[in-house]
């Protein structure tokens, strides 16, 4: 057997205790599938003291993880600490700096700086993998970095925040407002003490300007990111959207237009018969159509600390058996400048709810404000408020508002929010219109 492949982990908490674990669980496999063993021969951590679970005497202990990335007998640098910026990306540039390889799960990083680090990575010819940044135990990455290189793949889409789905879906299926579920996902452990960067559509995002780097060869453009987080959703809304045959889910979307790239994180509304309606509680999905493979969809944990750790194993083995490639599937100089499709020029089928004052003239001022539009609708249907307010609505009182939704055949985003504005300067809605995007699947 070769030369074992050293390691250097820097980051111990859930993945980098979990990456311990399965290499010490499954040490002789790995070894005879990589042809040579895998050592750990250096960590490091903030807090040395801290019990971690796993046994860390036999490794060398680095406080300054930079260092640690310096250090002569280590072949791979792996960072699972996490953060845009700080000590990952010191981290990572001075493993590569200094010719050794780097398996990380950090989206932000690579959302920000992928480019870059991928170029200094072909520069030192060293791999920079990073399976795991992507929904955690599915191996996307991978599959569209080699198996579907043979296809022009015109979009790429999927469920990137276990999270959200896992509120979403307790959402539909106890008919609980947002903030009731989110509270509870909290004390189970599924939503952090700060929900903000899940919730409001950022993880997702990260996830989503890798993959539309690996899918259309552009340059990762973070910024670009049309996003809409899960906060606005209602338990009516799922309520409708069932009773319409839809399922609502926070969707990243990349895909490609006649004006350029659209990228998008947003709730949608995916038909219910989709497979990806299916997607339930903490899953992931990634799904990706291909011009010739056709459409391919990938199921499974993102997040957690043997998932997410299994893919960080995946690239390690891929090193130990020589198996390098250009991180981004092909040269970092080859990587085309983001050409960024505008929002307002989106295109599909919307569902609307409002909130309509029940008086004359309400309905068709509506209708008319959709017409001026050119907006053409699938339904329209008022339904029962779902809890009788003081004063509005259930009451059948004159005048209190009810809930109507429609949902429109294609349209732009650029109509649909015209429309929206001219209904509620109307007056004839007593708030915001919701407005949630149909996704053509
Ligand atoms: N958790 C998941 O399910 C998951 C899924 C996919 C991707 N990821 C990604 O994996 C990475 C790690 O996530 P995680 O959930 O394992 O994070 P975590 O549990 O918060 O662990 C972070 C680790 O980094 C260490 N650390 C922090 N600052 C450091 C420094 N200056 N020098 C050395 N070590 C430092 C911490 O040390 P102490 O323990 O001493 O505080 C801790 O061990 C992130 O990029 C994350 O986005 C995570």
């Amino acid at each position: 057997m070769s030369e074992p492949l050293r390691l250097g982990i820097a980051g111990l908490g859930t993945v980098g205790a979990g990456l311990l674990r399965i290499l010490s669980a499954n040490d002789a496999g790995l070894a005879l599938r990589s042809g040579r063993p895998i050592v750990v021969r250096a960590v490091s951590a903030r807090d040395r003291k801290k019990d971690r679970g796993v046994d860390l005497s036999a490794y060398e202990w680095f406080d300054d993880a930079c260092a640690m990335a310096e250090a002569a007998d280590i072949d791979v640098v792996v960072e699972l600490i996490g953060g845009e910026d700080g000590v990952a990306k010191d981290l990572v540039g001075a493993a590569l700096t200094s010719g050794k390889h780097v398996v990380t799960a950090n989206k932000a990083l690579l959302a920000h700086h992928g480019p870059a680090l991928a170029a200094l990575a072909e520069e030192h010819d060293v791999a920079l993998n990073f399976e795991a940044a992507v929904a955690g135990g599915i191996p996307i990455v991978k599959t569209m970095r080699e198996s579907l290189v043979g296809n022009r793949i015109t979009r790429v889409y999927g469920i990137l925040n276990g999270t959200c789905n896992y509120i979403l879906t307790c959402m539909e299926r106890e008919g609980r407002a947002f903030e009731d579920v989110l509270k509870d996902a909290q004390e189970a452990g599924y939503a952090e003490a700060d929900p903000t960067f899940d919730v409001g559509g950022h993880d997702t995002a990260h996830k989503l300007a890798l993959l539309t780097t690996l899918a259309f060869g552009t340059e990762t453009a973070f910024d670009a990111i049309y996003l809409e987080g899960i906060e606005s959703i209602a338990p009516e809304d799922l309520e409708a959207a069932d009773d319409l045959g839809y399922r609502i889910k926070l969707l990243g979307v990349a895909m490609q237009t006649d004006s350029g790239i659209e990228q998008r994180v947003h709730p949608t509304m995916v038909p219910k018969h989709s497979a990806i309606a299916e997607v339930d509680g903490v899953s992931n999905c990634v799904a990706v159509d291909g011009d010739f493979v056709g459409d391919v969809m990938l199921i499974g944990m993102g997040a957690g600390a043997g998932p997410t750790a299994s893919s960080v194993v995946a690239d390690i083995i891929d090193i130990a058996q020589g198996n390098t490639m250009p991180p981004f599937a092909q040269p970092a100089s080859a990587l085309r400048p983001y050409a960024r499709a505008r929002m307002r020029g989106h295109e599909g089928g919307y569902y609307i709810r409002l909130s309509v004052y029940d008086r004359p003239g309400a309905f068709a001022a509506i209708a008319s404000r959709m017409a001026e539009q050119e907006i053409s609708l699938e339904s329209i249907v008022q339904r029962r408020p779902r809890a009788a307010l003081p004063g509005i609505g259930a009451d059948g009182q004159a005048g209190a508002p009810m809930p109507v939704v429609m949902i429109t055949h294609t349209t732009t985003e650029a109509a649909i929010r015209r429309a929206l504005e001219a209904i509620e300067n109307d007056g004839n809605v007593d708030q915001k219109p919701q407005m949630i995007r149909i996704e053509n699947l």
